[in-house]
C-alpha cells in the first residue's frame, strides 16, 4: 500500500498511563508478541518503539469496513513506563509523539499516574486517545475474538451492558473532574473538542481494529501539515546500551528526514554511523532479537545505531545524554557549528540531570542511621531513592553508589553493625555482587538483597525488616 501523493511520514503514538493499566499487554496484542510476560516484575522500566506498518493496521482493521483510505505508510509506537519512579521516562513520550493512547484500566479507573500522564499532554499540546483497557473483565463477558467494540457490546448480556454502562458512566465523571469531556468513540460528535473512548481488551482483542483506525484516520485528517514528510533529520536518543554482537549501540526514534549508512554523526564528537539496524516490523525495538540491517532508513521509525566510538559512553554520559537530539551532519553543514549545537544540548541536559542528582543527594543523609543502596545508572537509582523516602517504611539511606556491589560497599555498610544492626544492608537494583563481596558480608553480617524491580527490591527489605522487629 503505497501512500498517494500526499507524502506523509507514520505519525508517532505514544502509550501512558498508570501502572499496570495495560499499555504493553494491548500493544503485544496488536504485535502478536509476548513482552509483557518477559518484563521484570511485568512493570516497564524502560522506552520502547514498535513499527505497525499500513499494511498490517489495514488487515487488523478490515471487520469494521471503512472506506477511508489510509495515507500514512505505518504507525510508530512508543511504550513507556507507568510506575510512579519512572516519570523521567515517561516525560520524553509527550515531546516526541504527535499522538497519544491514555490507557485507563476500566475496573480502576483514574489513578495518580493516569492524572500525572494528562499534565504530561496538556503540556504539550498533544492530542490523544483513549483506551479504555481490560474490558474482559467486566463479568460475565462473552469473548468476541478481535471484534470491533460495538458489536463485541451487542453479544453481551443485559448484565454486562448494564456494568459496562455504570463504568464507563464513572469514568466519563471522573474525567470531568480533571476539566475533560470525554465519550464513547462512535457516539462522539465533536472530537477534538471531546476526547473519544474506545473500550479494548488485550486478552481477547475487542476493540483493537477500533482503536488503530481511529488513530489513523484521526492522525491523517488533522495532522497533515505535521505528518508532510520533511527532510531535515529530527532524531531523539532513546537509549544508550552495550549490546551483545554489536557493542555500543544507541536507540533512537527518527521523527523526521532520511538516515543512511555511512552518515555523519556528532555525539557531540563526530563519528560515522556504521549499521543502522531495526527490530522486524511488529516487534519491540527494547527487547533483544533479530535486527534487519538498513542502507537507509525513513521517518518515522525507531532504529537501533552502531558506530565505532561513542563519546556519550566513553565519557559515561549514558544518562545525561538520553532525551537529547542526535545530530547529523548534511553536505553544506560546517562540522564546527553541528559540533558546537550538539556541546551545548549536551551540556543543558547534563547540568539539568545534576539538578537532578543535587535533589537525590538532599535525600541522603551521610549522618544517619540507615542503608546503602546502589543501582546500575543514577536514573535508576534516582527512582529507587524516590520509592524507598516516600514509602510507607521511610527508610533513611546514608549512602549512594553506582556500579557493581565491591567490598568496600560491604566496608562502608557494615559501619551500622555497631549502632542499627538491621540497617547494615546495602540495596541493590538489577546489579552484580562480586564474589568477594559477598564472602566479606557474609563473614560480616552485611545484608546485600539483589532485585531487579524495586518493587522486589522493596518486598525483600520489608520482609527483613518485619522480621527483625519481630
Ligand atoms: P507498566 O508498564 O508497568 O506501567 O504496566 P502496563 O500499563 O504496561 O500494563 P501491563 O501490560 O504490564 O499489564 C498489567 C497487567 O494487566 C498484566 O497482568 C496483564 O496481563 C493485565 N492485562 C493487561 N491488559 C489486559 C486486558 O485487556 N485484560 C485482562 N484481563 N488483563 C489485562
Ligand atoms: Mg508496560
Ligand atoms: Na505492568
Amino acid at each position: 500500500f503505497k501512500q498517494a501523493e500526499e507524502n506523509l511520514r507514520s505519525p508517532i503514538c505514544c502509550i501512558l498511563g498508570h501502572v499496570d493499566a495495560g499499555k504493553t499487554r494491548l500493544l503485544d496484542c496488536i504485535r502478536g508478541t509476548n513482552v509483557q510476560e518477559g518484563e521484570a516484575g511485568g512493570i516497564t522500566q524502560q522506552i520502547g518503539a514498535t513499527y505497525f506498518p499500513v499494511e498490517n493496521i489495514q488487515k487488523r482493521t478490515e471487520k469494521l469496513n471503512a472506506d477511508a483510505k489510509l495515507k500514512v505508510p505505518g504507525l510508530l509506537v512508543v511504550d513507556t513506563p507507568g510506575h510512579e519512579s519512572f516519570t523521567n521516562l515517561r516525560s520524553w513520550g509527550p515531546g516526541l509523539c504527535d499522538i497519544a493512547i491514555l490507557v485507563v484500566d476500566i475496573m480502576d479507573g483514574i489513578k495518580p499516574q493516569t492524572i500525572e500522564s494528562l499534565d504530561l499532554l496538556k503540556e504539550r499540546s498533544v492530542d490523544f486517545i483513549i483506551a479504555l483497557s481490560k474490558a474482559d473483565k467486566l463479568y460475565g463477558w462473552k469473548s468476541c475474538k478481535n471484534a470491533p467494540i460495538k458489536k463485541a457490546l451487542e453479544q453481551q448480556s443485559k448484565d454486562v451492558e448494564d456494568e459496562f454502562k455504570m463504568r464507563l458512566r464513572n469514568i466519563i465523571t471522573q474525567f470531568k473532574e480533571q476539566g475533560l469531556n470525554t465519550e464513547l468513540y462512535y457516539k462522539n460528535k465533536e472530537m477534538g473538542k471531546t476526547f473519544s473512548i474506545v473500550p479494548t481488551s488485550a486478552i481477547s482483542g475487542e476493540g483493537i481494529p477500533d482503536l488503530l483506525l481511529v488513530l489513523v484516520n484521526w492522525t491523517q485528517k488533522t495532522m497533515v501539515k505535521k505528518l508532510a514528510f520533511r527532510n531535515e533529520v529530527q532524531c531523539t536518543i532513546l537509549e544508550v546500551k552495550v549490546c551483545e554482537g554489536y557493542g555500543t549501540t544507541i536507540d533512537v526514534v527518527l521523527i523526521n528526514g532520511v538516515l543512511h549508512e555511512g552518515d555523519k554523526i556528532v555525539e557531540p564528537i563526530d563519528t560515522k554511523i556504521q549499521a543502522l539496524l531495526t527490530p522486524h516490523p511488529m516487534k519491540e525495538l527494547r527487547v533483544k532479537g533479530v535486527y534487519q540491517h538498513h542502507k537507509e532508513i525513513k521517518a518515522a521509525q525507531g532504529i537501533k545505531i552502531t558506530a565505532q566510538r561513542f563519546y556519550i559512553i566513553m565519557q559515561g554520559l549514558q544518562d545525561a545524554i538520553a532525551g537529547t537530539s542526535l545530530y547529523v551532519v548534511g553536505p553544506n553543514d560546517d562540522l564546527e557549528d553541528v559540533k558546537k549545537a550538539a556541546m551545548e544540548e549536551m551540556k543543558s541536559v547534563t547540568e539539568a540531570a545534576s539538578e537532578g542528582m543535587k535533589s537525590v543527594m538532599s535525600k541522603v543523609d551521610k549522618t544517619c542511621e540507615g542503608v546503602c543502596m546502589q543501582a546500575s545508572t543514577w536514573g535508576s537509582l534516582e527512582a529507587l531513592l524516590a520509592f524507598f523516602i516516600s514509602s510507607k517504611m521511610s527508610i533513611p539511606v546514608r549512602d549512594i553508589s553506582i556500579g557493581p556491589v565491591h567490598k568496600k560497599d560491604v566496608v562502608t555498610a557494615s559501619i551500622m553493625l555497631d549502632k542499627k544492626k538491621e540497617y547494615a544492608a546495602i540495596l541493590a537494583f538489577d546489579l552484580k555482587v562480586t564474589p568477594e563481596a559477598q564472602e566479606l558480608a557474609n563473614k560480616l553480617g552485611v545484608k546485600i538483597f539483589n532485585a531487579d524491580t524495586i518493587y522486589h527490591l522493596y518486598n525483600q527489605f520489608e520482609a527483613y525488616i518485619k522480621n527483625v522487629m519481630e
